[in-house]
């Protein structure tokens, strides 16, 4: 009755009558869940529902019960243009999303002037879920191939980087989970953390094309507390990126295929500070990809990345499976990176059970002159080429101890150190 109703009631009458109907929810301090079909959405995936979600958010933000659930119930299709929902909240919410949510096709090819940094933006809540069987489609058409703009087509992802909008993001958020749903064909980042703690990922499968530039999986800057397990991500970017300021971060079962792996960085860019510590990806699954794990840093940065530990890796068909790069620079064509000496210190970097094949280079750990990697350390490593011609295994200023099975020959090409003697002891203006 409420939906019927709903399409030829001016919203704001409908969220107002509702707000006297959950009246009696809060004072039986029962949870309460408010549909935003009673608040006035088209649900026919054409129309705008972007006030009704925003009035059934507001609603649910008010109500005085432990939990309210904020639903976009199965068998819709909600397009939503970009909107902020934020709290903080008087209750635990959940977003539940079991049908279609969708941003407005081809969000990424708006006027550079209307094009919001995300399209979801969560921020200042503590307490909240979002979950369901439904799905978050961005609807863009994000595929190389398929893109309508010759001049993304002809310059890559590096030329449009940063200038697309994030499909979810969270600003300032604790104690969030997401999980079960299904995110799909974002502009950009599918899922970001930003400045936020205690959040878990939970069987959530992100999906879009390989070639789509710039689409990370799941991106974390300035989070600390993070879990992110049994999860399915395919993207054409990073399957979890990793930025300055996170520490502690778990994943764990994950499968990424297929993109370019799990990576720490690119960190000190623009001779910035970088921090990032305490990172173990273990049960991983990469295929199709890039990379596997690796850890990038641009020249002339500060700050260090330490103890990360990257165990039961699995690769198949990934192009250099174990990776450093220090001298990350991911400008194309004439635009070289300049030389710098200043490097983020890279420090306790743990492999254990890599295996699988690659297409490219086992392993290649490129550490910079200045600061050295040191405390890496190698344990079971059996890798084996894909198929075709493959570069040997590197190692530059990367010392440490490499254990168990090493194959192919040379890729545990560590230095062993007397860790007293490393530039790493060098005084540093900058503490982490
Ligand atoms: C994972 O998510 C899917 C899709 O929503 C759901 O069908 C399944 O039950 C979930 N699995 C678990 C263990 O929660
Ligand atoms: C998050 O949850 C923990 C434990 O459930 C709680 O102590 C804390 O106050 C919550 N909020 C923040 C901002 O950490
Ligand atoms: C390394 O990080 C892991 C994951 O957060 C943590 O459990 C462990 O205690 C850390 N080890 C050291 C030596 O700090
Ligand atoms: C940086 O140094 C490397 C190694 O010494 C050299 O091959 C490269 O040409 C230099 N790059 C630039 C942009 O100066």
């Amino acid at each position: 009755m409420w939906s019927s109703v709903a399409v030829v009631v001016p919203a704001a009458f409908l969220a107002g009558a509702l707000m006297c109907l959950a009246a009696p929810a809060a004072a039986a301090a029962r949870p309460t869940t408010l549909s935003v079909l009673s608040f006035g959405a088209a649900a026919d995936g054409v129309t705008d529902d972007a006030e009704a979600l925003v009035a059934a958010w507001r609603a649910a933000c008010r109500v005085v019960v432990p939990r309210a659930t904020v639903l976009l119930p199965p068998g819709h299709r909600f397009l939503v243009s970009p909107v902020t929902l934020q709290g903080p909240c008087s209750t635990r919410l959940t977003l539940q999303v079991d049908g279609a949510l969708l941003a407005p096709p081809g969000m990424d090819s708006w006027p550079r002037s209307r094009r919001p940094l995300q399209w979801l933006n969560f921020k200042w809540l503590d307490g909240f879920t979002v979950q369901g069987a439904g799905t978050v489609d961005g609807q863009s058409i994000t595929s190389l191939q398929d893109s309508s703009s010759p001049a993304d087509a002809s310059t890559g992802h590096w030329h449009s980087s940063g200038a697309k909008p994030t499909l979810v993001r969270f600003y300032s958020s604790f104690n969030v989970t997401v999980r079960n749903i299904r995110i799909s064909n974002s502009p950009q980042c599918h899922l970001k953390f930003d400045s936020s703690g205690g959040i878990k990922v939970k069987n959530v499968t992100i999906s879009s094309p390989g070639d789509s530039p710039n689409t990370d999986g799941i991106h974390l800057q300035n989070t600390r507390n993070v879990e992110i397990r049994s999860s399915n991500i395919g993207c054409g970017d990073d399957c979890v990126s990793i930025q300055t300021g996170c520490s502690n971060v778990h994943m764990k079962n994950l499968v990424c295929n297929p993109g370019h792996g799990i990576s720490v960085g690119g960190l000190g860019k623009d001779n910035s500070l970088a921090c990032v510590s305490d990172v173990v990806a273990e049960n991983i699954n990469v295929q199709n990809a890039l990379y596997g794990v690796r850890i990038k840093t641009w020249q002339g940065g500060v700050g260090s990345v330490r103890n990360v530990t990257f165990a039961n890796v699995r690769v198949a068909n990934v192009g250099t499976p174990i990776a450093i790069d220090q001298f990350y620079c991911d400008r194309q064509g004439g635009a070289r990176c300049a030389n710098r000496s200043g490097a983020v210190a890279i420090t306790g970097v743990a492999y254990r059970r890599v295996v699988g094949t690659y297409s490219f280079q086992p392993a290649r750990l490129a550490c910079s002159d200045a600061r050295p990697c040191t405390g890496v350390s190698m344990v079971d490593v059996r890798l084996s080429p894909a198929a075709g011609t493959v570069a040997p295994p590197l190692c530059w200023n990367s010392y440490g101890e490499a254990a168990g099975t090493m194959e192919p020959l040379g890729v545990g090409c560590l230095q062993r150190s007397n860790g007293d003697a490393m530039p790493l002891n060098q005084p540093s203006n900058y503490t982490c």
